[in-house]
């Protein structure tokens, strides 16, 4: 079994699929360098009594903006609990509190769209614990090999009584930097999201679209990429990189504030700064244009510095170490691009259209999130479709690949660029584009403008990869065109404006809303 990807996905189903097989797991980086460690805010399970699945189920169909599919919805849910209570048995340590009645439990916050407390939490470095435990367990396992630094470049294929199926993968070894073919029947994506397609984004660097690219390349259907989520609140400071303000601090109490000190979000949205994320992104958009300013403001000092510093500690100090003590002023905030909603077409086992390709965590489109993703939804669907697929692969995992030749990878027309500058400039200029022409707000022309541009960088990347040898950079720019062309395609076929998609020129839901899918085959753009 071959995994692509290091994160809670990938993790998750290596240690699941290792008790029966032997598994090999790729990280184009450092094992634990993907959007998982990062995370902050916790991971949504219902564990209170007075909660329900049912709650779960109905605030993230509304925050999907009913685009999610429901059966979806409701196995996620309803194995929300079991699947956290795994992660638990794995070493996974989340805040617990002591109730009224003097009885241990977890401490559960809150975050936008969720009507109950329902989210575990490690204070504000969630992903830390969930990635450190994960990675224990791997690094001792002994049917899991890990291998760092290693790219994967495409999936290979062949056609097995008229249907696609997986037979390997061609992967950059950077250490030695050189392709290797790796034979495998049973291969994951769990390589994240492509958040990196935009000039600002909450995500680290490896979050690029390999995986959606890839599935695409080899024949997968992809589905709602124009719904790209910008979380409201970035740090806004020059050296701070868009770190992340996570959205409990809304939960627990803080507000938006105009340079005036003045709250907004009540002139927008009835629940106010716990408005699903999609309402608060364009409602802090439309007042910074509004206002002509660079930045608003999230001020959570009115509470008492002992509950600030033992709720985000992490938060307080990355503040502290920019100048800005949270516990007496506001910080300054800017959206930031930070979670692909879409991605490739995968059934509720993490099945994709290629047998024996799997698709899960935030390169995956499951149906789960609809037009919009429920805070702290998403490590969760890793956790869930994870335990899913690797029940459904333990059935087909005895099935050799027989005496099937793959052709080598052949590197003899290629020689060393001497021109890294194209691939720089043409980064720059995708991720600008991206940024201006396909974000919070779109509008026709806009969209246009960036199709245009998108076809004329495919062509020079196309050109640029058929003549030199792969790098990092190219492979990701290679990526990332691909799928900034899927994410203007999907957003140019939807007409109107709904969640994380909002048109200008299309202002209305149409009465009924489907997903947009896309097939390789049937693509003219
Ligand atoms: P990742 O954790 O991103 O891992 C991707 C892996 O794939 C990496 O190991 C990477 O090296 C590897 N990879 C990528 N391309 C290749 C390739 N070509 N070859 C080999 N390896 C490759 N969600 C929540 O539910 N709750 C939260 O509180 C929360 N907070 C967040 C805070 C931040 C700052 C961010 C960025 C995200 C947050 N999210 C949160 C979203 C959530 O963290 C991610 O959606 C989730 O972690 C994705 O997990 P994953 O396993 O799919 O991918
Ligand atoms: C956050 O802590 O605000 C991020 C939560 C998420 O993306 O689910």
């Amino acid at each position: 079994m071959l995994v692509i990807g290091s994160g809670a996905a990938g993790l998750t189903l290596a240690l699941q699929t290792a008790r029966h097989a032997k598994v090999m797991v790729l990280s184009k980086a450092l094992l634990n360098d993907g959007s998982t460690f990062y995370a902050q805010g916790g991971i949504a399970a219902v564990f209170d009594k007075k909660d329900s699945i049912e709650s779960h189920v109905n605030d993230t169909l509304i925050a999907g903006a009913n685009l999610c599919d429901r059966s979806v919805v409701e196995m996620t849910a309803q194995r929300a609990k079991s699947s956290l209570e795994w992660l638990i048995e794995c070493g996974a340590d989340f805040d617990q509190e002591t109730s009224i009645k003097g009885e241990q439990r977890y401490h559960l916050t809150q975050e936008g769209g969720h009507s109950h407390r329902r989210i575990l939490h490690a204070a504000d470095a969630t992903g830390k614990e969930v990635q450190t435990t994960l990675q224990a367990q791997v690094l001792q396992h002994p049917n899991i090999q890990i291998l760092e630094r290693y790219n994967a470049i495409d999936i290979i294929t062949h056609l097995h009584d008229n249907k696609s199926q997986a037979i390997g993968a061609y992967v950059w070894n950077r250490h030695t930097e050189s392709v290797e073919t790796i034979k495998a029947t049973n291969i994951a994506l769990a390589t994240g999201g492509a958040s990196k397609v935009y000039q600002y984004t909450s995500n680290p660097d490896v979050a690029s679209g390999d995986g959606i690219a890839m599935a695409w390349r080899a024949g997968c259907r992809v589905a709602n990429l124009e719904f790209n989520q910008f979380h409201p609140t970035s740090l806004y400071h020059p050296q701070s990189n868009n770190f992340l303000l996570s959205e409990a601090l809304r939960g627990e109490g803080a507000y938006l504030q105009r340079p005036d000190g003045s709250r907004f979000m009540d002139d927008f949205d009835s629940r106010g700064e716990l408005a699903p994320r999609d309402v608060v992104a364009r409602a802090i958009d439309y007042e910074m244009k509004r206002l002509g300013v660079d930045c608003l403001y999230l001020d959570i000092s009115h509470k008492t510095d002992e509950f600030i510093i033992k709720h985000f500690p992490t938060i307080y100090r990355h503040c502290l170490d920019f100048g800005i003590d949270i516990t007496k002023e506001p910080m300054p905030i800017v959206p930031a691009a930070h979670y692909t909603c879409g991605g490739v077409v995968t059934d509720k086992h993490g099945a994709t259209d290629i047998a024996g390709l799997y698709a899960i965590g935030e390169v995956a489109y499951t149906g789960l999130h609809g037009a919009n993703r429920m805070a702290s939804n998403s490590l969760l669907e890793c956790l869930v479709f994870a335990q899913a697929a690797a029940k459904h692969i333990d059935k087909q995992l005895n099935q050799p690949l027989g005496d099937i030749t793959i052709p080598a990878w052949d590197e003899s027309q290629v020689c060393d660029s001497d021109e890294e500058v194209v691939i720089q400039h043409n980064w720059h200029e995708l991720r600008l584009f991206m940024w201006d022409y396909v974000g919070i707000v779109r509008t026709n022309k806009r969209l246009e403008r960036a199709n245009h541009r998108v076809q004329l960088l495919q062509q020079e990347i196309r050109d640029y990869y058929k003549n030199f040898k792969v790098s990092n950079n190219l492979l990701e720019l290679r990526n990332l065109v691909q799928v900034a062309e899927l994410i203007i395609a999907c957003a140019i076929s939807r007409k109107e404006s709904i969640g994380l998609h909002y048109n200008l020129d299309y202002p209305e839901q149409l009465p009924v809303s489907k997903p947009s899918i896309l097939t390789p085959a049937n693509f003219i753009q």
